[in-house]
């Protein structure tokens, strides 16, 4: 058999506190309308004191890793851009609370939403050139702050993915070559001194456009591919508008008849990202989460992936659907956790929104408030921070 190199098991936990956008518009005296169509977005997770990007990793992850996982993990790769420690990774924290193989590299990366492709791409380089290697995990987790009553309010979001990459694997396999493209732009960025970051919007609309005609062309150049080969296309989704415009700019030389197909399949692969919002840099992969527990997929269907960070980097590959990989997904687990959220309203939001801890360098404890969370963040003792566990890890 040959050997094949991908996406063996997802796993993803958010906030277990959302705002509905109509609530938003409301209080921000914005017609709903341009929230729910203009922009795209129904509702947006809110992170409570108890989780960050660590206990959100820590919980998605947990709901794919067994024992025979943990073990033979040898690469732990953990993107972020809300980072929690200017120096040491959150990777190493993740590695203990999940009891992850010590005899393996654990470090972060870093390069706004496309961190977590960044930590893909080296997964499957570090298998394919380890023959004894056999299993990385790589996390995506953040979350997206732009602030109160600001334009990019309504696009916030928090949440993790967590990707298991092995050879074989039961979802989908990761196909070569990719194409991708770097340039130093100022479209969005977070200084040091903030815990909200800036962006140039429209500006990184037509960025996140004009990296997407580079990446496909240079794709179909490499590969003698078009937009025939693929099957359906998923998208970097800060907010579903953005990947709404993109598949319209791929599709629009095909004719109306031929277009259908793509745009019922970006409605399923965005059915998440309408209630979390924006994860930042596992937004990618919550889509493709999406499109997977919707929607039976044939095997063999090839999908195009576009992975954009603002700054800015940007991928453009495909992943071929494995067999029966229905059977390997949780989707329920993943219906109930959106489905059994509080609803905040807006005043309970814009406290908690302004609860960050982040400047605070006294001791403090926080009490655990997120009822499906196995990992909580339990506050700082000695400028270290605190993270619990709730129960055993299942074997
Ligand atoms: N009904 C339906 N649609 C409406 C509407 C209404 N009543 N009012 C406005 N709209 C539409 C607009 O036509 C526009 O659609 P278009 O983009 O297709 O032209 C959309 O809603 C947004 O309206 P706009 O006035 O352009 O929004 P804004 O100035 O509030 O800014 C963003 C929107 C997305 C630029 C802003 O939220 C932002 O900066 N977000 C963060 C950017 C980001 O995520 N960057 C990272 C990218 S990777």
């Amino acid at each position: 058999m040959e050997t094949t190199i991908g996406i063996d098991k997802i796993g993803f936990y958010s906030p277990e506190y959302y705002l509905d956008l109509a609530d938003l518009a409301a209080a921000r005296q914005v017609d709903p309308a341009k929230y729910k169509i203009g922009i795209g977005q129904d509702q947006m997770a809110v992170l409570p004191p108890d989780q960050d990007i660590v206990t959100m990793a820590a919980n998605a992850a947990s709901q794919i890793l067994d024992q025979a996982d943990r073990e033979q993990i040898d690469l732990l790769i953990f993107a972020t851009e809300s980072g929690i420690d200017q120096s040491k990774a959150a990777a190493l924290y993740l590695q203990e609370l999940l009891a992850v193989n010590h005899k393996a590299r654990a470090f972060e990366v870093k390069e706004a939403c496309y961190g977590a492709t960044a930590g893909l791409q080296i997964a499957y380089d570090h298998l394919a050139a380890h023959p004894q290697s056999q299993k990385v995990l790589v996390v995506g987790a953040d979350v997206a702050r732009y602030g109160l009553a600001t334009a990019g309010e309504v696009t916030q979001g928090a949440g993790a993915i967590a990707l298991l990459i092995t050879r074989q694997p039961r979802l989908l396999a990761l196909q070569q070559p990719t194409a991708y493209y770097s340039e130093e732009i100022m479209d969005f960025w977070r200084p040091n001194y903030r815990d909200t970051a800036l962006a140039d919007g429209k500006f990184s609309t037509e960025q996140y456009l004009r990296f997407l005609a580079l990446t496909w062309q240079d794709y179909q150049a490499k590969t003698n591919m078009t937009l025939a080969d693929l099957t359906a296309v998923l998208f970097h989704i800060p907010f579903t508008k953005l990947g709404l415009k993109g598949l319209r700019q791929m599709t629009a030389d095909l004719a109306a008849s031929d277009k259908d197909n793509y745009f019922d399949y970006f409605q399923q692969a965005t059915v998440y990202n309408r209630q979390v919002g924006n994860l930042y840099t596992g937004s990618l992969y919550l889509s493709l989460l999406s499109l997977l527990d919707q929607q039976q997929l044939p095997a063999g269907a090839r999908l195009g992936l576009y992975s954009y960070g603002s700054g800015a980097v940007a991928e453009f590959f495909t992943a071929l659907v494995q067999p029966d990989y229905q059977q390997h997904l949780q989707v329920a687990v993943h219906q109930q956790q959106l489905a059994q959220r509080q609803r905040l309203t807006v005043a309970e939001y814009e406290q908690l929104f302004q609860q960050t801890g982040l400047t605070d360098d006294q001791d403090y404890q926080i009490e655990p408030q997120s009822p499906q969370a196995k990992f909580y963040f339990a506050g700082q003792h000695d400028q270290r921070r605190i993270y619990q566990r709730k129960e055993p890890l299942h074997s």
